[in-house]
């Protein structure tokens, strides 16, 4: 007979364990280890996902449909493409984001949107603001449609029947860290109260049909507070971002069962609402005289080009240890980078305070833009500019070899698209398109870039 072993999940972020401990190894939280089945309780397997019997037994994967012709227009074309063609029925998407950033006036925006477009009941629950306040809003983004419904409620036996009675055909919850099942133990927004209100919510808009959008507040560090476990619960997960004190407003995708992730919409927050910016890349574009530590490349997002711009800065450091301050890529690549260009350039940037980031407040995880990067930064260090109109492309290893980027021909055709004269990318043997300069490592991409300092590599 087989051995059924016990498992310890946290409550907090989900981690795994063997055996019980004090103490969550992942996420540091005391007391947060539980018996698995206590975590997920007794129903766990058709609960966590709220997949249910479908009762139509075992079938060759190649007859079952896709159901993608029922797929719905959000009516917000951005929203639509990132979320792969818009919404599927009866799937729930996870939209968090810091306090303030609009994400209330981004699903009231979709909510009006969507009952213009097809005429059909769309309701948003509010546990956050009064009724009052959110007519305000409404008034203010012109979303006055006769259709759309709404709840100021904090209870789920209450959101659920609203849900159950008026049959929208989207439901918003705004947040899903305000809405408790007095049925279940713990205060609203804990562990255990979002996982329970998450899977009897989805469960519904499964049953239903209807497609749930759960916002979700993020803590400091910036992740969707509450459990981890949250995101695993949800089909797709949308992070909305940007400087709260400016006016560009990212949307993010990452994670979709349904479509691509790292899907890039951009918004700008205007008096009366946010509006898609359609072209972003287009807000580069052009010739950029005499610009030092500042370099273009064109990252790739889910399905389409983007071209970005990397900004580097180095200063002498006046005193104590050098400081290093980046902003939307990772942190250990910027070091990297710094250290293979030092190896490369004989540059001494090591003493130097280096601050890095990418302009318009995006995050982005790409390895193709380590060209960009190391341009930027020897471009700072020597004070020289690089070539005006120029896009650069490439991974780069340790041994400072530039390594050839996904899609290159997309971004290539991307930058000439936005006029940019001259494309330098990491070719190690392969065909890049016509007109593109190919670099094999950093010292051929400093010196394409004009900013190797003489001697300095030996050369
Ligand atoms: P909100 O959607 O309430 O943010 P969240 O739900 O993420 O907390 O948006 C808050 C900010 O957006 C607020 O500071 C005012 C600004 N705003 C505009 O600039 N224009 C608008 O049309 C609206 C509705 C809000
Ligand atoms: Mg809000």
């Amino acid at each position: 007979m087989a051995k059924t072993r016990t498992r310890y999940l946290c409550s907090d972020c989900g981690a795994e364990s063997a055996s019980w401990l004090g103490r969550c190894p992942a996420c540091g939280e005391y007391g947060t280890m539980k018996e698995l089945n206590r975590v997920l309780g007794r129903k766990a397997s058709s609960s966590l996902d709220g997949v249910q019997r479908s009762g139509e037994g075992v079938r060759a994967l190649s007859e079952i449909s896709r159901n993608e012709s029922e797929r719905r227009s959000s009516g917000i074309s951005e929203l639509d493409r990132i979320l792969g063609g818009g919404f599927v029925p009866g799937s729930v998407i996870l939209v968090g984001g810091d306090p303030g950033i609009g994400k209330s006036t981004l699903l009231m925006q979709t909510a009006q949107a969507m009952a213009e477009e097809w005429d059909q009941p769309v309701l948003y629950v509010s546990g956050e603001e009064s009724p009052g306040q959110v007519r305000i809003r409404a008034e203010r983004l012109q979303a006055l449609h006769g259709k759309l419904l709404f709840l100021a409620s904090t209870d789920l036996a209450e959101a659920s029947q609203a849900a159950r009675e008026h049959k929208p055909s989207l439901m918003i919850m705004d947040s899903v860290q305000t809405l408790t099942d007095p049925d279940h133990e713990g205060v609203s927004g804990a562990a255990s109260q979002l996982r329970q209100v998450t899977s009897k919510l989805s469960a519904l808009a499964k049953e239903e049909g209807f497609p749930l959008v759960l916002i979700g507040h993020v803590t400091k560090d910036g992740q969707i507070a509450g459990p981890r476990v949250l995101e695993h619960m949800v089909d797709a997960v949308l992070y909305f971002e940007g400087e709260t004190r400016g006016t560009g407003r990212i949307l993010r995708t990452v994670k979709n069962r349904f479509g691509a992730s790292h899907e890039v919409a951009l918004f700008e927050m205007r008096n009366n609402g946010l509006e898609a910016i359609l072209d972003p890349s287009s807000l580069l574009g052009g010739s950029r005289e005499g610009a030092v530590g500042s370099a273009v490349a064109v990252t790739w997002t889910g399905s389409r080009p983007l071209a970005v711009e990397i900004q580097a800065l180095v200063s002498a450091t006046r005193y104590g240890t050098p400081a290093r301050v980046v902003q939307g890529l990772d942190s250990r690549r910027v070091s990297l980078l710094v250290a293979v260009l030092e190896k490369c350039s004989g540059m001494q940037l090591g003493g130097s305070d280096i601050f890095v980031s990418v302009a318009g407040g995006l995050k982005l995880d790409d390895p193709a833009l380590d060209a960009a990067l190391i341009a930027a930064l020897a471009s700072s260090f020597t004070s020289r500019s690089l070539p005006s109109s120029a896009v650069f492309l490439g991974e780069t290893g340790l041994r400072g070899d530039l390594r050839p980027v996904s899609q290159v021909n997309e971004r290539c055709r991307e930058a000439e698209r936005l006029g940019f004269s001259s494309v330098f990318a990491a070719s190690a043997g392969q065909d890049l398109p016509a007109g593109v300069q190919g670099l094999s490592d950093v010292p051929a991409l400093l010196r394409a870039a004009g900013v190797l300092q003489e001697d300095a590599a030996g050369r």
